[in-house]
């Protein structure tokens, strides 16, 4: 068992280093939360058994709140540091059952933020997404990239990581909270999932009839209140940039209802797009971003919803044999950082990072729209799946079945919120 003087800071960091390299050859370790420990699964799983031994409890679940091993990358951007949220350190009887001893002393919320100053001052920032660079999100942080470098006289460094490199989208907001990299643009659909279901609203089935709608709301005072809620949960709102409109792809055409009864059909995190998916007759599946092409192409599940450039740029059209142009819904997205990072950055420095955003932003957008036709036109070219087009009747059918989903979903999103989008789009 481990005796408490080993409670040391540098012991159990140099004791969890030395976990981490003989299991898994990782050179760092990261004391998380639970909600995270919970993701890493099963690669936390082996040093939470040995933390247990040695702590003579046979509930791994408990160690691994405290015990959880991190890849190096992500360790390493908080310089070694063990971390624990402070809240969870304040309830005493949490840290006794998990075997913590009094006056342990853990790296608080203010050092983290040092500890980010730091790590930004030498690898500069770190923008991680799940999407291609040939994406608007890709062209968007290519962009910022150029720009922020350009402006700073390279002073301000930005290093890309596309295609989930870093981070998939169930784990990309976690390590942004812990510093592990300083933006990510997660679509709009992925925000519900971390307690700020009003997001949700923009998932709403046939609620934009255009782009200029979008803006409305994404330019207007109703998008900058929803950014103002980020704060909750230790996040700060930068802007939105368009993807685009959704489209249907299965191996049969979807133009009306029926056509997707019983089809499990992979939706992002949004209980919004599940019941859209459900009043339709269909399964909804949640997965990640980056595990869809494989789910299709193993038959996981059936179908699938997407901007065209997203379909294409993951060879979505390798897998699937009809792409419906549906337009039912829009994909956005919200550029965030850390709250703590933007605080303790220097004014001119935040500026600097706020307009070269604004700009690549404003950039995303007005080249979004080429970005999906040239993918369709990519698409036609490859010849692999056929595209339908609906008539006006189709997508009237269409509409109609997916109407009550405002309804039922406007508990979870709240009416305020639902109201006052319909006050500015009335408003149109
Ligand atoms: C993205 O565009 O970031 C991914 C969207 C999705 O998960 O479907």
């Amino acid at each position: 068992m481990l005796s408490e003087s080993a409670w040391n800071r540098g012991a159990v960091r140099r004791q969890l280093i030395a976990d981490a390299n003989a299991h898994f050859g990782y050179s760092s370790a990261l004391v998380i939360d639970e909600s995270a420990f919970a993701k890493k699964g099963d690669m936390s799983a082996g040093v939470a058994r040995q933390w247990n031994g040695r702590l003579g409890k046979t509930d791994n679940s408990q160690v691994g709140v405290f015990a959880a091993v991190v890849r190096d990358r992500v360790a390493a951007l908080v310089e070694g540091e063990l971390y624990v949220p402070e809240d969870w350190f304040a309830d005493a009887a949490r840290c006794q059952t998990a075997g913590i001893p009094e006056g342990v002393e853990f790296c608080t919320k203010g050092e983290m933020a040092l500890n980010m100053i730091h790590r930004l001052r030498r690898e500069g920032l770190r923008f991680s997404h799940v999407v291609t660079e040939e994406t608007p999100k890709g062209l968007a942080a290519r962009h910022f990239k150029d720009l922020i470098e350009e402006r700073s006289g390279g002073r301000i460094h930005v290093q890309v990581f596309p295609n989930g490199r870093l981070y998939g989208d169930h784990d990309e907001i976690q390590a942004l909270k812990l510093g592990a990299v300083d933006l990510v643009a997660p679509s709009l659909s992925k925000f519900g999932r971390i307690g700020l279901p009003e997001f949700e609203l923009f998932d709403l089935p046939f609620v934009f009839d255009n782009l200029n709608a979008v803006r409305r709301i994404t330019l207007g005072p109703l998008g900058q209140r929803l950014l103002d809620g980020l704060p909750r949960q230790g996040l700060v709102g930068l802007g939105y940039f368009d993807n685009g409109f959704k489209q249907m792809s299965a191996n049969r055409p979807l133009l009306e209802p029926r056509d997707f009864v019983n089809l499990r059909m992979r939706v992002q995190a949004s209980r919004v797009i599940a019941a859209q998916m459900r009043a339709l007759g269909a399964r909804p599946v949640t997965l990640a971003f980056s595990e869809t092409r494989r789910a299709l192409a193993a038959g996981v599940v059936d179908g699938t919803e997407n901007p065209i450039s997203n379909f294409y740029t993951q060879k979505m059209h390798e897998v699937q044999s009809d792409l419906s142009l549906t337009e039912h819904g829009y994909l956005g997205y919200a550029v965030v950082t850390n709250e703590r990072l933007w605080r303790h950055l220097k004014s001119t420095d935040r500026e600097l990072i706020h307009q070269a955003l604004r700009e690549a932003l404003a950039f995303a957008n007005q080249s979004a729209d080429t970005q999906n036709q040239q993918a369709l036109q990519a698409l036609r070219q490859a010849g692999t799946t056929r595209i339908h087009s609906l008539n006006q009747e189709q997508r009237t059918r269409l509409r109609r079945a997916v109407q009550a989903v405002q309804q039922q979903l406007a508990d979870r999103i709240g009416n305020g919120w639902i109201k006052a989008l319909q006050q500015v789009l009335s408003q149109g």
